[in-house]
């Protein structure tokens, strides 16, 4: 062959090369595609919520998860999640396969008085030795923090500065309001009717609403919670048990703070309270030597409006932010570690989970490492 030809023969025999080497690479990536698509959708990580019943995405578990109730794909989960509601059903999985990569979940926002009743003493003890590797409950120490409520949200939430505190104020028509449905059952809900009944006795203007009550003390059905309270200088948020960690719901936060009333504060411990709280948001019994000095205070903040505008100081600025609260709380109160809201979502902390972990007494964790008043135990 002269070395012409052979030239244009070869560069022909590249550029046809080159072409067949194009559509292979497009050929490739489509098929790497259509597998990178696949593998991000396997990825996927699936949490199965084995409340049955319950909506499979509760709060603080959406995010980037595939979320399910359906227990034929237990063995898929990357995580399971059980409460208090699933948890006492003989159906456990561990009468199945238990893969090592799996997250089994503790989840409540109950305190444990709910299920170490008198009836059930050592409901737990059957999960010890291994069965939960994470808790998702109100405790800021749990392995993801499950809160709906905090004071940043809340600072976001409320109307702010002067004019907004005029306006909650001029509402105010009675003294206090407490709504409650549940006085039996477990300690705290009966030491609680009785701080409210002894304050009462030392002269508590109090009205009471719900099923602890007549019948007709309960609410109209339609009565929306917002324009109810925020009648009342007062509204009694009390817990159902008393110093149990990080214990506070929306009695305090939505029934009081929300509802523009000052939350009358019984249940959890001071420090717990302060961590979360708005600076000098509420007025808590146990400061108080005895129920007449709760009832006297209350009276002088109900004759006194500079005073009592004092509980709404917190929002009375309206550039407050949660950093500068933050700031602030800590120092007023330098012993205590203010809480800032982090890590409150599960999908997230699966994402980024490194270590396995084992509660190898749940009990001791959930029950036991809390003051003894907490549960009631003797
Ligand atoms: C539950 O999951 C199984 C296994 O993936 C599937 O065959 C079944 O159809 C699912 N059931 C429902 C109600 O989605
Ligand atoms: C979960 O707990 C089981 C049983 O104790 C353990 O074998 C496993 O390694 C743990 N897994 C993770 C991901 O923590």
């Amino acid at each position: 062959m002269a070395p012409t030809k052979l030239f244009i023969s070869l560069m022909v025999f590249s550029f046809v090369n080159l072409v067949m080497l194009g559509i292979l690479y497009k050929l490739t990536r489509t098929v790497q595609n259509r597998g990178t698509i696949q593998t991000s959708s396997r990825k996927r990580l699936l949490i199965l919520n084995w409340d049955k019943g319950r909506s499979s995405s509760e709060h603080g578990m959406e995010g980037g998860c595939e979320m399910t109730t359906n227990r034929s794909r237990l063995l898929e989960a990357d995580a399971v999640i059980f409460s208090h509601r699933s948890i006492s059903h003989k159906d456990m999985p561990w009468k199945y396969e238990r893969k090592s990569s799996q997250v089994y979940i503790w989840s409540t926002r109950e305190a444990p008085g709910i299920i170490q009743r008198p009836s059930v003493p050592n409901a737990y003890r059957e999960f010890d030795g291994g069965f939960f590797n994470w808790t998702y409950t109100l405790r800021h120490d749990s392995d993801v923090i499950n809160i709906k409520f905090y004071r940043g949200d809340v600072l976001k939430t409320v109307s702010k500065g002067k004019k907004a505190v005029d306006d909650v104020i001029a509402k105010k028509k009675k003294l206090a309001i407490w709504i409650v449905s549940s006085c039996a059952g477990i300690k705290g809900n009966i030491r609680r009717l009785e701080v409210a009944m002894e304050l009462e006795k030392a002269g508590l203007d109090l009205e009471k609403f719900g099923d602890c009550f007549d019948a007709d003390r309960a609410l109209a059905k339609d009565a929306n919670l917002y324009d109810v309270i925020s009648e009342y200088k007062f509204y009694l948020s009390f817990e159902n048990s008393l110093h149990c960690k990080d214990y506070i719901t929306e009695k305090f936060w939505r029934n009081g703070l929300l509802s523009d009333a000052v939350p009358l504060v019984w249940g959890p411990s001071k420090d717990d309270l302060l961590s979360i709280a708005p600076l000098d948001s509420f007025v808590f019994v146990e400061d108080f030597a005895s129920s007449v000095d709760v009832v006297k205070y209350l009276k002088y903040l109900d004759s006194h409006d500079e005073e009592y505008r004092k509980l709404f100081r917190w929002r009375e600025d309206a550039t407050m932010t949660d950093e500068k609260m933050i700031e602030m709380t800590k120092s007023r109160y330098p012993h205590l570690t203010v809480f800032k809201k982090q890590n409150t979502n599960v999908c997230e902390r699966l994402l980024d989970r490194k270590e396995p972990k084992v509660y190898e007494s749940f009990t001791d964790w959930f029950i036991n490492d809390n003051p003894l008043e907490c549960v009631g135990r003797q």
